[in-house]
């Protein structure tokens, strides 16, 4: 891994240090194609940079109704993941990213699409502030979707690895997801080895997909943090 500042800035707010990243991210879009676009709060100032190279680039993928919505607003054209068989490069925020480029996602509900559009990508820029670097997965609750009928099920098979299962709510009812399932939020594990986790728990049934970013990891890291963004390379 190296790192290397890329620029500085005073005191930003948390939200700066989200634009600064964001903006960063453009260097890694390649004109003339098509880019994979991730979701959050971090991805929403992406694409607002984004807006400003709209007529150099063919357009997005999207993972989320709600990154679609707001890459139409913004006159860029989304297509449709079955029709682009291979995006240079994607870019996405994340929860908690290690030191090995692994990362816990879904904080936003969209992991699934996330995970797709990210395997469909040569390389994962992942863009975060540097609250979210961390020795070891697993401080943040791991969402997983799940099929709602096996919910209690893997609730326990949560449980037998020292976990606790939440299910997320929306105004007092399970969250829905843009698939149409649930999510369980997963506290108190240690994530010491990411790739064996998510092989297992991608195999309960009922589990559509488990917000353990280790097959798909990010090859990039854009670290925003008050004295610049840092580039970490995995
Ligand atoms: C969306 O489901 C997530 O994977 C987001 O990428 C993640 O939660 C980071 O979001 P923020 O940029 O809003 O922190």
């Amino acid at each position: 891994m190296s790192s290397t500042p890329i620029s500085a800035s005073a005191s930003p707010t948390q939200d700066e240090l989200k634009a600064m990243v964001g903006r960063a991210a453009l260097q890694f879009v390649v004109p003339g194609e098509i880019v994979g676009v991730g979701s959050g709060s971090t991805v929403n100032k992406f694409i607002d940079a984004l807006a400003s190279m709209k007529d150099q680039i063919k357009g997005a993928v999207s993972s989320s109704v709600a990154s679609t919505g707001r890459l139409q607003a913004l006159g860029i054209a989304v297509f449709d993941s079955n029709d682009v068989e291979r995006l240079s490069v994607y870019i996405d925020g994340a929860d908690e990213i290690d030191h090995q480029g692994n990362m816990i996602k879904g904080g936003g509900a969209a992991l699934t699409r996330e995970k797709i559009v990210a395997a469909q990508s040569a390389r994962f820029v992942c863009i975060v502030d540097e609250s979210k670097l961390v020795q070891t997965l697993g401080k943040y609750p791991v969402p997983v979707e799940v099929i709602p009928m096996a919910v209690q099920r893997i609730t326990r098979q949560f449980a037998a690895l020292g976990g606790r299962a939440s299910l997320r709510l929306k105004d007092g009812e399970p969250l829905v997801t843009d698939n149409g399932q649930f999510i369980l939020d997963v506290a108190g594990l240690q994530i010491s080895q990411p790739q064996a986790f998510e092989s297992e728990v991608s195999q309960w049934p009922g589990v559509v997909t488990v917000g353990v970013f280790a097959f798909q990891k990010a090859q990039v890291c854009l670290l925003a943090a008050p004295s610049g963004v840092k580039k970490l390379l995995f």
